[in-house]
């Protein structure tokens, strides 16, 4: 399988590593690109990260949910380590999101001056205090402040579920290079000894159960005609995963829960099932 061109990089394959806790190191971030990724999307980066939430992950029999938010490490870190990585010419995808519209702008500037080529904005993270109650205002008011303010190719993540085509227009009309779809999508388990909501409430439900309702609304959102680039991300684990999302019209595809098993061995197997290019049966 050939490379691929994502926010104006070349991608060695079309398997990238999406933001989330095992992109919060720098280390990790140099091994994912090491051990194969296409590209890696940092952990969110965020100048006012909520500091007083119980930020967990837990297993299910068929995923993960996690409570947790934005990275706790400074901006400057960041930028330091973006830094690195771009004079080391590696595919690093700086994932952001602030307080308000213009706050991203800003951020998304500082990000570009560190040399970092391309962005993806995480505004959809639903593990804040109140949730997450997205429309397509709002995606259109980070989208455009952004926008405004650099010059950089971006990525707007979405989640997966109502209004997604409304959201996703609106993510095209204020500018957005691409979509990212999904973030993890609204979830919850009962714990059987107390009879209450694990974690405490509703969070963020990720891997291989998500993957046919993201793998859905890729299709619908292309049968609409919806023209940008879509990053597909969804219970990926496998180079047929792989390839079913590239079958209803990602243009690339990234990974992340099936990574808490074995992280740079998985990533392996899937990228090299990936490019091998037969995994309808079987890797
Ligand atoms: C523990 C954990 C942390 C995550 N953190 C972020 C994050 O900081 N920013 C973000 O955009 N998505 C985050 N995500 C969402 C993933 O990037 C991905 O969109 C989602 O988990 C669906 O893909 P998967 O089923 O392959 O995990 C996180 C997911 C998990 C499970």
């Amino acid at each position: 399988m050939p490379g691929v061109t994502v926010l104006g990089l070349d991608l060695t394959n079309p398997v990238m590593v999406a933001s989330g806790l095992l992109t919060d190191q720098e280390r990790n971030i140099r091994k994912l690109i090491e051990a194969g990724a296409g590209a890696v999307v940092t952990k969110t980066i965020h100048p006012n990260p909520p500091a007083h939430l119980d930020e967990r992950i837990v297993r299910l029999p068929t995923g993960m949910l996690n409570s947790t938010t934005y990275t706790k490490r400074p901006v400057d870190l960041w930028l330091r380590w973006l830094r690195g990585f771009a004079e080391d010419g590696l595919p690093v995808i700086a994932s952001v999101h602030a307080d308000t519209p213009v706050d991203l702008g800003e951020l998304a500037v500082r990000v570009e001056l560190a040399g970092c080529r391309a962005l993806e904005l995480g505004i959809s993270c639903l593990n804040e205090e109140d949730g997450l109650s997205d429309t397509p205002e709002r995606v259109f008011a980070y989208t455009r402040a952004v926008r405004d303010h650099t010059s950089l190719p971006f990525s707007v993540k979405l989640a997966s579920g109502e209004g997604l085509r409304e959201r996703a227009t609106a993510a095209a009309e204020a500018g957005a290079d691409a979509i990212t779809l999904s973030d993890t999508i609204p979830g919850a388990a009962v714990d059987p000894e107390s009879g209450r909501l694990v974690l405490g409430g509703v969070f963020g439900y990720s891997g291989p159960a998500i993957k046919p309702l993201v793998l859905a609304s890729v299709w619908e959102l292309r049968r609409h005609g919806f023209a940008l680039p879509v990053l597909g991300c969804g219970g990926v684990s496998s180079g047929r995963d792989v390839h079913d999302y590239l079958a209803v019209g990602a243009t690339a595809v990234q990974v992340y829960t099936a990574l808490h098993t074995d992280m740079y061995e998985t990533l392996d197997r899937i990228v090299t099932a990936t490019v091998a290019g037969a995994p309808r049966v079987s890797g």
